[in-house]
């Protein structure tokens, strides 16, 4: 059989899901535009509305209880996470910029969610190593340095219990993972390619590369 090729999501067809999923709250909306007035270029950093949904969603379905984030920036993604979490759940947060996620601590208090979240100000991986090394992470978004994916991953693949769901974004590079499709030999394409490569070979896993946004690869513990 023919592989079937994915859509082509046109501007007009992105605008067409984002209308028929659920719509960002106030809270949500104040987050984007004030990251937007804030944070310039760094902006296009945020994860995008349906991510957000699809993270509420899924932490969610699986009753998540612990999740951990690296790469958290004004908080769009983690807010997302911590929306989803059951009662009494936690949510671990990592990042190097106190600038950044000032905006963040200010939208997890608006939406009440602020007492379930620990922000960690450091290097991810050190923050990461300084966990106990037992599989008690339900749900984890990798979404930072792009040259750092497979530390970061090796640091959470053994924590993360059975069933549970390591998600990692812009696993795509626009399209420039594709060999040939990156002429300029961008050095954070060859990263996600190696990330890519890594996760795929991976048994301790079963992964899906999720065509949303710019590449969501999202892999199960087995
Ligand atoms: C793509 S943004 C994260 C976007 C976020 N998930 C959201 O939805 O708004 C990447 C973030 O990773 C952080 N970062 C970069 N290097 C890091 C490192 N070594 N350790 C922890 N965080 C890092 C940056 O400060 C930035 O806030």
């Amino acid at each position: 059989m023919a592989p079937r090729p994915t859509l082509n999501i046109t501007p007009q067809l992105h605008d067409y899901v984002l209308a028929h999923s659920n719509q960002p709250d106030d809270v949500q909306r104040s987050l984007i535009e004030e990251t937007a007035r804030a944070t310039g270029n760094a902006a296009t950093m945020q994860v995008s509305v349906d991510q957000g949904v699809f993270l509420t969603l899924l932490a969610r379905v699986m009753s998540a209880r612990y999740a951990v984030e690296v790469g958290t920036f004004t908080g769009y993604s983690s807010l997302a996470i911590a929306r989803g979490l059951v009662d009494g759940g936690r949510m671990l947060c990592c990042d190097v910029s106190e600038e950044w996620t000032a905006i963040a601590r200010k939208h997890w208090e608006l939406a009440g969610v602020s007492d379930r979240i620990e922000l960690r100000i450091a290097p991810a991986r050190q923050t990461l190593a300084s966990l106990p090394r037992a599989p008690i992470i339900d749900l984890a978004f990798i979404d930072a340095d792009k040259e750092s994916y497979i530390d970061y991953w090796e640091e959470l693949v053994p924590r993360m219990r059975r069933g549970g769901v390591v998600l990692a974004d812009n696993t795509l590079w626009s399209g420039r993972v594709v060999p040939g499709a990156d002429p300029d030999g961008n050095p954070m394409t060859e990263h996600i390619a190696a990330f890519n490569a890594h996760v795929a070979a991976d048994t301790r896993v079963d992964v899906v590369l999720l065509t949303v946004a710019d590449g969501l690869t999202m892999a199960v513990k087995k």
